[in-house]
């Protein structure tokens, strides 16, 4: 309460409101470490919402297959040990929205910043970006306080993006490489795209981009996502960034990878789809990781043995930027712009932006 109160006073919230769900970040071993898990065994409380933790740093069944050591395994089930006793649900996953339920004017704590980005944006839902530490706390307590993204008059546009050139329902690459672009022109604001008719995953790829190369916790797209409609404003106020296709594509550069890494964010079920249709009777010459959220995958079994028929591995509580089972690669390509902008830092290895398409192609080989 003492961390949702402060939170309060500094952003002027008048009165807190009952939330929906909670997703908390800092559950990887990888990134918290020893401090992180010492500070999660002192908490002494059980959570009153639904509550979910983001990717930690192994599948949790499947850890071996993906050559993560005994001793980070015991470290990240320690974590998640600390997490359960707070009565968090063991699901991890940037994708809470396939698996929570989450409507239109919902307030919510999450923290990962795509799923922020995708609850405000595509399902109208209302969190601010939070800290894994006050999204706990918003957890426990219930509430949160009524500031930022939860009041529908700091919801409105303030920069206008045009796109030009974009090919008919490109892959969600294109979509990436274009929030990594608007991400880093737009910082922090609330942006209204014209000019693009993304579907949902394609929404998911722009702004989970947009969060990264930037802090976009909201956007909207005009026709498309729920509140672009309901502000009236002077476009010609606004400010105004234009993109344009060849601009974006200069983010796809070929290079030799070692690996290839598909899931960022975890993978839809019309993307697991997507990837056993391209997997079909090819087999991998390379690794290749698809990333999940565990309910998809349960929900999905037929289409994920299909996918894993190839060799590929599919994985559930984990990520290519989250688990140190990636660091072991020099090159790896990706098919997001998340993961283009964080896979360098976060795992020392250069990376290559591909369609899904390029990445199935360059992981395979034909039987
Ligand atoms: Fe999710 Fe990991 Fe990407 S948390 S958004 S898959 S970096």
């Amino acid at each position: 309460m003492e961390i949702l109160f402060a939170l309060g006073k500094v952003f002027g919230a008048e009165r807190m409101v009952p939330i929906r769900s909670a997703q908390v970040a800092g559950a990887s071993y990888k990134t918290i470490g020893q401090y992180g898990l010492e500070w999660l065994r002192s908490l002494d409380a059980r959570v009153v919402v639904p509550t979910v933790l983001n990717p930690v740093g192994m599948d949790r069944k499947k850890w071996r297959d993906m050559q993560i050591s005994p001793d980070f395994a015991q470290k990240q089930e320690e974590v998640i040990e600390a997490y359960a006793r707070l009565a968090v649900k063991m699901e991890c996953t940037c994708t809470p929205y396939y698996v929570t339920q989450t409507r239109y004017g919902d307030h919510l704590a999450w923290s990962e910043s795509s799923a922020v980005a995708y609850a405000n944006s595509v399902i109208g839902a209302r969190t601010n970006r939070e800290g894994g530490p006050s999204a706990l706390a918003a957890a426990i307590i219930g509430k949160t306080p009524e500031y930022g993204l939860h009041r529908l008059d700091e919801r409105k546009p303030n920069v206008l993006i045009e796109v030009e050139g974009l090919p008919e329902d490109p892959d969600i690459a294109f979509f990436g490489a274009l929030g990594y672009h608007a991400g880093t022109q737009v910082g922090n604001r609330i942006p209204l795209f014209v000019g693009i008719r993304p579907r949902k995953d394609q929404l998911k790829a722009l702004g989970a981009a947009m969060a990264a190369s930037g802090a976009v916790a909201l956007f909207h797209v005009e026709h498309i996502t729920p509140e672009a409609r309901i502000f009236s404003f002077d476009s010609s106020e606004l400010e105004k960034i234009q993109l344009d296709c060849p601009g974006i594509s200069r983010s796809f550069q070929e290079m030799p990878v070692d690996a290839v890494a598909i899931g960022c964010p975890h993978c839809s079920p019309d993307e697991l789809h997507q990837i056993a249709r391209l997997l079909k009777g090819k087999s991998v010459r390379i690794p290749l990781f698809i990333f999940a959220a565990r309910g998809v995958i349960e929900k999905n079994m037929v289409i994920v043995e299909e996918i894993e028929k190839s060799g590929a591995g599919v994985f559930s509580d984990t990520c290519m930027v989250v688990s140190p089972a990636m660091e072991r690669f020099n090159a790896i390509m990706v098919n997001s712009g998340k993961a283009f902008a964080y896979v360098p830092n976060m795992c020392g290895a250069a990376v290559r932006l591909g369609t899904t398409e390029e990445c199935i192609g360059v992981a395979t080989k034909a039987e």
